[in-house]
């Protein structure tokens, strides 16, 4: 497999890391999860948008010219990777750069270092056909969780949870709300209306999420962006999370308790319908 590393394309086991890279140290970088059909990235704009306000969020400068590099090198990844054809992800990394350890920034000129890496996205189909099934843990995260840093020790430990409880996801609560999931957004449909957590510090605002919205705008489906309580997500007669690597993914059971009739509700399955549409229409649209 080939990979992207500081301006070099090489065999993922050439591909070596600093020991003192601030990303190894210190979680101290941003990273993208994009997905990719046919050779063609989906939204790559908005996660560019994304990424740059995440670069600024943690005050790292990237080389000029990078932004537009950078869809380049991932299809340039796709075609390398035989992924031409097909559901593929790329996987962008940004860190602080090497420099020996300080908690505070290194030199200013200490170059950042820059990884891609494409490969093949196999999403939960079974899981899908039958709905996911969650827990809820406690959100531990810190008040910037808008930033997607690769610093996700609280979701890795909740993830890990939701794993051996043999469940999906973990969907995480604070102040008796839900948030999001360890690696998703979460949704549920109280009283007839798509509710799912403004974008606020507290989320990671996911580009499925935005244009999960716009489709219920397109749909008619009534939707507010406005915080699911413990109690609703309760007597929720839907709930669904998103993300790159599941798209829509409808939600059964939380914490063992059935949703809805137990099976996957028809706003979800409307939604994934209509987003698997547009990727195809964004990639006819592509194609050259
Ligand atoms: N994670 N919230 C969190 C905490 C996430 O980690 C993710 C995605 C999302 C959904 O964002 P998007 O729709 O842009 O994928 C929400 C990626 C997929 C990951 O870490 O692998």
């Amino acid at each position: 497999m080939t990979v992207y590393l500081n301006g070099v394309y090489l065999e993922r086991a050439q591909a070596m890391v600093s020991v003192d890279d601030r990303g190894f140290l210190f979680g101290d970088g941003v990273y993208e999860v994009t997905r990719a059909r046919d050779g063609q990235l989906f939204e790559w704009e908005r996660h560019a948008r994304r990424l740059a306000r995440g670069l600024d969020g943690l005050s790292i400068a990237a080389p000029a010219g990078l932004a537009a590099a950078l869809p380049e090198i991932s299809e340039r990844l796709l075609r390398e990777n035989s992924l031409e054809e097909g559901d593929a992800s790329v996987y962008l990394q940004i860190t602080r750069g090497a420099a020996p350890r300080t908690h505070y920034f290194p030199p200013p000129g200490t170059a950042p270092t820059i990884f891609l890496s494409a490969s093949r996205l196999k999403l939960p189909e079974e899981v899908r056909a039958r709905g996911a099934s969650v827990i809820t843990l406690p959100d531990l995260r810190w008040g910037r969780c808008d930033l997607k840093t690769v610093n996700l020790l609280p979701n890795v430990l909740a993830k890990q949870q939701a794993v051996v409880a043999g469940a999906f996801e973990a969907v995480l609560l604070q102040d008796g709300l839900m948030i999001e999931g360890a690696s998703s957004n979460t949704f549920a449909v109280v009283g007839d209306v798509l509710r799912t957590h403004p974008a606020t510090p507290r989320i990671l605002a996911g580009i499925t999420r935005d244009v999960v919205l716009e489709l219920a705008t397109e749909l008619g489906i009534p939707f507010a962006d406005e915080a699911v309580t413990v109690e609703e997500l309760a007597e929720a007669t839907e709930v669904m999370v998103t993300a790159t690597t599941a798209d829509v993914m409808p939600v059964v059971q939380v914490d063992g308790r059935t949703v809805g009739d137990g099976r996957p509700g028809p706003i979800a399955r409307e939604l994934h319908r209509a987003l698997l549409a547009r990727l195809e229409r964004w990639t006819a649209r592509a194609a050259p």
